[in-house]
């Protein structure tokens, strides 16, 4: 490897840099290859154990990490909400404590509330990986979108991407907005007023500011763009207020089907993290049409983090190096 992993932990992408970002997408393309094999598996974290502690429903992230892991020869050892002592009223730092006593090398956590996955990383002396904290950051989905889109497209630079949905509480869109930015690409947010953050044109870095714009109509949004990247509304996180007046009408305004996607130019690529709402976002002719590459992102993902399991679980660094990022 040509450097070590300079940070400790993965918390989000607003901590990592464009080399940061480039050394996980290397790697990961070493690691696709392995995932083609008739035995999928390699010798490189046996011994070591990778914990994986989803507090929110998952089907995609939670096997991804499973299989990452397993085909590292890594221990992986599942805990879902339902069955975890959490559902007992044991707090979030106790429960990662005795996963650390049972010498955890790698913690990777998904949760509801935004900044879990950084409380966990305060707490414990394995490596944490946020796998989706409440609306904050979901890293490794930002990393496997920008690896597929690298893989689609070869270059950042200049690409427009649209991100269309639900953004005021989506962790992928921040994830994202952050990760193709610092790579190259010019991002255009759109949603209806309701679901676009206050201040999210002040979110990046001054450098990186105008490569982010923000769009009301998703005609504008799509004008001319390389990749479409299609997000759910995150109804979980609503607290029942009117976002928007109904399901259709959201359809009709914000979802993207076959007529509108001619809008993006003729080889977009159409995206989107899963799990769809096939007829809302995203209607079906699109989602599973010849611009779709929703399961190459999946593909991807797992490469993706077996890259991370690496980097994270053999760097062994001490556990306040790279902490906080600086
Ligand atoms: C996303 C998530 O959980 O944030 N899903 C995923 O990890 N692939 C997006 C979503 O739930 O809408």
């Amino acid at each position: 490897m040509s450097r070590p992993f300079p940070h400790r932990h993965l918390l989000g992408i607003e901590y990592l840099d464009r080399a940061d970002i480039e050394q996980v997408l290397d790697l990961a393309e070493t690691f696709l290859e392995i995932n083609e094999r008739a035995i999928k598996k390699v010798p490189t974290l046996r011994g070591r154990t990778v914990f994986n502690l989803f507090l929110e429903p998952s089907t995609r992230t939670r096997t991804s990490f499973e299989i990452a892991a397993k085909r590292l020869s890594a221990e992986a050892v599942n805990i879902s909400g339902s069955t975890s002592s959490a559902t007992k009223g044991e707090t979030l730092i106790d429960t990662v404590k005795n996963l650390d006593a049972m010498s955890a090398d790698v913690i990777v956590v998904r949760h509801g509330a935004s900044g879990a996955a950084e409380l966990v990383a305060k707490n414990v002396n394995a490596a944490v990986i946020n796998a989706g904290d409440g609306t904050h950051e979901h890293p490794s989905q930002a990393l496997l979108d920008a690896f597929t889109i690298r893989a689609h497209k070869k270059s950042f630079e200049g690409l427009e991407v649209a991100i269309i949905g639900d953004i005021a509480h989506s962790r992928v869109a921040r994830s994202d907005l952050f990760c193709l930015a610092k790579l190259g690409a010019n991002v255009r947010l759109c949603a209806p007023s309701t679901l676009m953050p206050l201040g999210i044109t002040k979110i990046l870095p001054p450098e990186l500011a105008s490569r982010l714009t923000v769009h009301s109509r998703v005609e504008h949004a799509l004008e001319g763009a390389d990749v479409v990247m299609m997000l759910r509304i995150q109804a979980e996180r609503l607290s029942g207020a009117g976002f928007f007046p109904t399901t259709r009408e959201y359809s009709r305004t914000f979802g993207l089907n076959r007529k509108r996607v001619e809008l993006a130019k003729s080889d977009a690529i159409v995206m989107h993290p899963g799990p769809i709402n096939r007829g809302v976002e995203l209607e079906a002719e699109v989602a599973d049409g010849t611009r779709s590459v929703v399961l190459d992102q999946v593909k991807r993902g797992v490469a993706v983090r077996m890259a991370l399991l690496y980097l994270l679980g053999v760097s062994g660094l001490p556990h306040d190096e790279g902490w906080p990022p600086s």
